[in-house]
C-alpha cells in the first residue's frame, strides 16, 4: 500500500499566516501539521509516501522533510499546480500510484488513538474504504449515512440538511480503479475534483466501505485559527499529562523496526538542542 498526503490549498483562511507558508507547514504545538497526517500513514505500515503540494511550497516541504530515508519511508514529492480539488490528487499522482492500492491523507486532518487503518491497510482487498465520525457540525463535511447493518446509503459533499451526523475525515483507501474514476469525473459547481464524488462512485458499484472510529479516537481539523489553537491544545494536554510526544516521526520509525537505533542516534545527533531532540534522548537512553 502507497500514501499520499495532500498538502495543497492556498490556505485563505488562516491568512496572513499563510502568507509565508502554506497551512500544512503551521505550527500544530510542537511540530509542523505535516507531521501528524505523515505519522498516521507511516503508523499503518505505510513506508512509500508521495507529498502532494502547490508549487510555491514544494521547496520547502522538501527542506522540511527530505527524502524520508531518516525514518526509513520513501518519500517523493509532486505538484498540483492549481487548487483543482482533492481527487485530483489521483491524476498527479497517476505513475506513483502505478496501478496499486493507495491510501489519501489530507495534510490538515491530524487523527488520535487507535483509528483502524493498520488493520483495514493490511486486510485491504478492493473497492474503497472511508471512515465515519460524529461531529456537531456535519454539513461543513461530507456526511455519510448508512443503516442499522452499517451498510452506506448516501454520501452527500457539505450538505445543507445532513442526513446524519456522521463526517467523513480526510483519511481514504482505494484500490486502483481510483485512478480511472477521477479521470472520468467532471469538477463540481465549485470547479472541483470532489472526493465525495469519488466515494459516490465507488457506493454506486457497492464497493464503498465506512468504518466508524471508536468513542475513544480524536478526529481534530486545523483550518481556521480556532481549530488550529484547539488542535494545538489537544495535543499539548496529552503530551504534557503522559510525557510523550504525538507524531514524533523518529520514535514511530525506530518503534516499527523502519529504522535501528544506531540510526536514529545519528539523526539525533544533528538535531539542535531542543526539548525535542531531548526527548528523543531520552528515549534512546531506554534502549
Ligand atoms: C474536504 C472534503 C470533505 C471532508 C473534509 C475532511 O473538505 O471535501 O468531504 O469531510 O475534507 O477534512 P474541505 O477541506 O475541502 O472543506
Amino acid at each position: 500500500m502507497r500514501g499520499i498526503v495532500l498538502a495543497g490549498g492556498a490556505g485563505s483562511r488562516l491568512y496572513p499566516l499563510t502568507r509565508v507558508a502554506s497551512k500544512q507547514l503551521q505550527p500544530v504545538y510542537d511540530k509542523p501539521m505535516i507531521y501528524y497526517p505523515l505519522s498516521t500513514l507511516m503508523s499503518a505500515g505505510i513506508r512509500e509516501v508521495l507529498l502532494i503540494t502547490t508549487p510555491e511550497d514544494v521547496a520547502r516541504f522538501e527542506y522540511l522533510l527530505g527524502d524520508g530515508s531518516q525514518w526509513g519511508i520513501e518519500l517523493s514529492y509532486a505538484v498540483q499546480p492549481e487548487p483543482k480539488g482533492i481527487a485530483q490528487a489521483f491524476l498527479v499522482g497517476e505513475e506513483f500510484i502505478a496501478n496499486t492500492p493507495v491510501t489519501l491523507i489530507l495534510g490538515d486532518n491530524i487523527f488520535y488513538g487507535r483509528i483502524g487503518l493498520e488493520q483495514v491497510v493490511a486486510e485491504f482487498r478492493f473497492g474503497a474504504y472511508v471512515f465515519g465520525y460524529p461531529v456537531a457540525d456535519p454539513e461543513r463535511y461530507g456526511v455519510v449515512d448508512f443503516n442499522s447493518d452499517g451498510k452506506a446509503l448516501s454520501i452527500e459533499e457539505k450538505p445543507e440538511k445532513p442526513k446524519s451526523r456522521y463526517a467523513v475525515p480526510g483519511l481514504y483507501v482505494y484500490d486502483e480503479q481510483v485512478v480511472g474514476i477521477a479521470r472520468n469525473m467532471a469538477p463540481s459547481p465549485r470547479g472541483e475534483l470532489e472526493i465525495t464524488d469519488v466515494n459516490r462512485a465507488y457506493l454506486a458499484n457497492g464497493q464503498l466501505h465506512v468504518q466508524l472510529f471508536d468513542r475513544g479516537v480524536a478526529w481534530l481539523d486545523s483550518g481556521t485559527h480556532d481549530s488550529l489553537l484547539e488542535a494545538a491544545n489537544f495535543i499539548a494536554t496529552i503530551e504534557h499529562r503522559q510525557g510523550i510526544k504525538i507524531a514524533c516521526l523518529e520514535e514511530i520509525a525506530l518503534e516499527r523496526g523502519y529504522v535501528d537505533v544506531d540510526h536514529v542516534a545519528r539523526v539525533v545527533s544533528e538535531m539542535p538542542n531542543s526539548g525535542y531532540r531531548a526527548y528523543l534522548e531520552a528515549l534512546l537512553a531506554q534502549q
